[in-house]
């Protein structure tokens, strides 16, 4: 066995259930590098909204399709906050890609096969060599199902959505609670409900409800488990 730096750590979960927070901070304390798969599937997103790829809303699959070629997607360490960010095509799009225009559209991008495929690829290339918490819906069941350890997180849909809410707030971005809220629901039932890889908890993963739950209460926790992996693999 690998020593445990070398392990592969995936967070699956809810949108909005604060994974990318908690991922981020698992992956400063282990020294590991932290990779939002989401941000991929938003950075597609953004593409498609930048070359009329959608009509009403929807995607033109087969155009996608023929343009995936043409869609390069990177993370560069942004050296002045330690943060990994998403370059597209040679652009830094990582605040972009957090709008509501792109979180409208995201989830009909992310149904369609090759453009899971290409991700997939991609991520497992970044995570292989392990020292990474990845991030996203399919990591522990579709991308990484050989991960050390699986967490999947939730919280309740209200709670969610006021979060993410005041995070726009604070961004600057202006946007009612109800769109939020809507939007979150939306993005559940299309998770959930998708033909290419629906969201769900692998058998092995580690729930995580952290609806009443601060970010210290869930480090806590995650080092209580990270103590018994290590035990689980080290001796
Ligand atoms: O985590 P997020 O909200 O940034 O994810 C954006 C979208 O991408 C969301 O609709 C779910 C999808 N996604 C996915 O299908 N698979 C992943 N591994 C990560 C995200």
């Amino acid at each position: 066995m690998e020593p445990f730096h070398a392990y592969i750590i995936a967070v699956d979960g809810y949108s909005s259930c604060g994974k990318s927070t908690f991922a981020r901070l698992i992956a400063r304390e282990l020294n590991y590098v932290y990779i939002d798969s989401g941000a991929m599937y938003r950075a597609v997103a953004l593409y498609c909204l930048e070359n009329n790829l959608l009509v009403g809303g929807n995607p033109l699959i087969e155009k996608l399709r023929e343009e995936m070629k043409n869609i390069i997607i990177r993370f560069r360490l942004n050296e002045h906050t330690g943060m990994q960010e998403t370059w597209l095509n040679g652009k830094n799009v990582e605040e972009e890609i957090r709008g509501i225009e792109v979180s409208t559209v995201v989830s009909k991008i992310s149904q369609i096969r090759e453009v899971r495929s290409k991700m997939v690829s991609l991520q497992r290339k970044i995570g292989h060599n392990g020292g990474v918490v990845m991030d996203g819906r399919d990591i522990g069941t579709v991308v990484f199902p050989q991960a050390h350890l699986k967490i999947f997180m939730t919280a309740e849909a209200d709670v969610r959505a006021g979060r993410r809410f005041k995070e726009l707030l604070e961004k600057g971005m202006e946007v009612g609670l109800d769109e939020i809220t809507a939007n979150i629901r939306m993005r559940d039932h299309e998770d959930e409900n998708r033909k290419e890889s629906p969201l769900r908890k692998a058998d092995d993963a580690v729930l995580l409800d952290n609806s009443h739950m601060t970010i210290d209460q869930q480090m806590e926790w995650f080092r209580k488990l990270w103590t018994q992996i290590i035990q689980r693999y080290e001796h």
